[in-house]
């Protein structure tokens, strides 16, 4: 029985406390646990989750103030935590294969290990996988391991903006976010505190993705092997990628939220592992876009819909004072018919004051041009025949850690052109990009700013003026459907 829309409140998710600030630094702890929570009515949910909550509490932190977050591991498989939109060193950024094991885990360089012994021959098993990368390669000392702890550096010299973290296990991401790894991270700004938006517990993140359960309520989930210790992937029905039959916010089932009849700044995330949303008001009503992926636009943008791609952030304003007490308002997915339709409902509770404004203009952002670029690369999203079947490829390569598809040079701008054959969100790490074009033309209002993730529609063409700031070293591009990424969309790039 799933539960009926709008009958759950919308949860906020806790603020993470700072174990001691000093020095400039905001020094955090978090635990990575298994906890029960209930999502349906009546029901406990194990998840895994950061400090054993789903989503994550939010960390807030300020632009040029250093975080250091110390993660301990203690779930039953490894993980590797990325701060997604961050400018962060490459130790500190999450790769795939830089690890932290639990307690009694015995990694297996030539597999992914398992609890209290190496992998089997079912294990990653590097370039003869067994499990469905269509020949992902890997070699054994691609793995940097952490036991039980590892401190995460974030110097957050970046602009507001919101951000997320999430699990990046090596051919494990996918289970393990829908298992509930991930969170928000909010960067704040002496620009952003000077506009007049609403602030307060009028600006909401809102972390939406869809879930399946099974009658227990646990998380349903189609893995090959769900302990998630061996043979990585899902069942060839879901190669394209996974979607659940409930739609979460801050995971709460089709949640209500009782609002002032003011003005209120959400911060939409699309968590889901695979599934788009073009979200609109009903009864029909226009939102102001005052942010993307990476921060404030310049101006506001009036919108009717906004389109989110797996991983992409909109901050929307909506005013609520053009309706009265005792409306409702439904934010919908128009491109779900029936009961995956629904997302949110606003309940307007009472009139109040509002001492927020929308200015004209929020920030100054030189666009970036054509003349900035020092270059132009290629990169080609599509599914391949490899010697292993089919996999999802970059330019036909499955993720090989060895190998780099490009060495932009710190501190320049280049245009990076992708192609797919299929819905493929392309997300860089450490680089932000302006949308130069999709398909020649230039990109809609809402893609407009910094991003860092793009949604590569099939057969489009998006091209992206990316810029390479902030440290050298490995980073990567991959497909932000997490069932892609973990069956091998994924590149390396390095910064020199
Ligand atoms: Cu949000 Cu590499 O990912
Ligand atoms: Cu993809």
């Amino acid at each position: 029985e799933l539960p009926r829309p709008f009958t759950v409140p919308l949860p906020v998710p806790t603020v993470a406390r700072p174990v001691r600030t000093t020095g400039g630094v905001d020094r955090y702890e978090v635990t990575q646990r298994v906890a029960d929570v209930e999502i349906l009515p009546g029901l406990r949910t194990p998840v895994w989750g950061y400090d054993g909550l789903f989503p994550g509490p939010t960390f807030v932190g300020r632009s040029g103030r250093k975080v250091l977050v110390t993660v301990r591991n203690e779930l039953p498989v490894p993980t590797s935590t990325h701060l997604h939109g961050g400018v962060t060193p490459p130790d500190s950024d999450g790769y795939p294969t830089d690890i932290v094991i639990p307690e009694g885990w015995r990694h297996d360089p030539h597999g992914q290990g398992g609890p209290g012994g190496p992998g089997g021959p079912d294990g990653h098993g590097g370039q003869d996988s067994q499990g469905g990368h269509g020949g992902m390669k890997m070699s054994p000392d691609a793995w940097t391991i952490s036991r039980q702890t590892k401190r995460y550096d974030y110097p957050l010299d970046q602009e507001a903006a919101t951000l997320w973290y999430h699990d990046h296990r090596m051919d494990f991401s996918a289970p393990q976010v829908w298992r509930g790894l991930a969170g928000f991270f909010l960067v704040r700004d002496a620009v952003e505190e000077n506009l007049p938006l609403p602030s307060g517990d009028r600006d909401i993140p809102l972390m939406i993705c869809d879930r399946a359960f099974e009658e227990d309520g646990s998380f349903r989930y189609p893995a090959l092997d769900p302990s998630l210790t061996g043979r990585p992937g899902v069942e060839d029905a879901y190669t394209q990628g996974v979607m659940g039959d409930v739609t979460l916010v801050n995971g709460a089932p089709w949640p209500e939220l009782e609002v002032d009849a003011v003005r209120y700044r959400l911060r939409l995330l699309n968590a889901s592992n695979a599934r788009r949303y073009r979200l609109r008001l009903e009864p029909g009503a226009p939102m102001t876009q005052v942010a993307g992926d990476c921060g404030l636009l310049p101006r506001p943008q009036r919108l009717d819909t906004v389109t989110l791609a797996p991983a992409e952030r909109a901050e929307m304003v909506i005013d609520f004072k053009q309706w009265k007490p005792g409306d409702t308002v439904t934010l919908v997915n128009t491109l779900e018919d029936g009961a995956m339709r629904n997302v949110l409902r606003f309940r307007v509770a009472r009139r109040a004051k509002d001492p927020s404004h929308l200015p004209t203009r929020l920030r100054d952002l030189r666009p970036l041009s054509a003349s900035d670029a020092v270059a132009t690369r290629r990169f080609d999203f599509r599914m391949t025949a490899t010697d292993g079947g089919h996999a999802w490829t970059i330019n036909g390569h499955p993720f090989d850690t060895e190998r780099y598809l490009a060495s932009p040079r710190l501190g320049t701008v280049e245009r990076w052109r992708f192609t797919s054959d299929f819905h493929h969100p392309v997300h860089l790490h450490l680089a932000h990009f302006q949308v130069e074009a999709r398909n020649g033309r230039p990109p809609a209002a809402h893609e407009g700013g910094w991003k860092d993730t793009v949604d590569v529609r099939p057969y489009e063409t998006v091209d992206v003026l990316a810029r390479f700031h902030g440290y050298r070293g490995r980073y990567m591009l991959h497909c932000h459907n997490l069932e892609h990424e973990d069956m091998a969309m994924m590149a390396n790039f390095r910064v020199v």
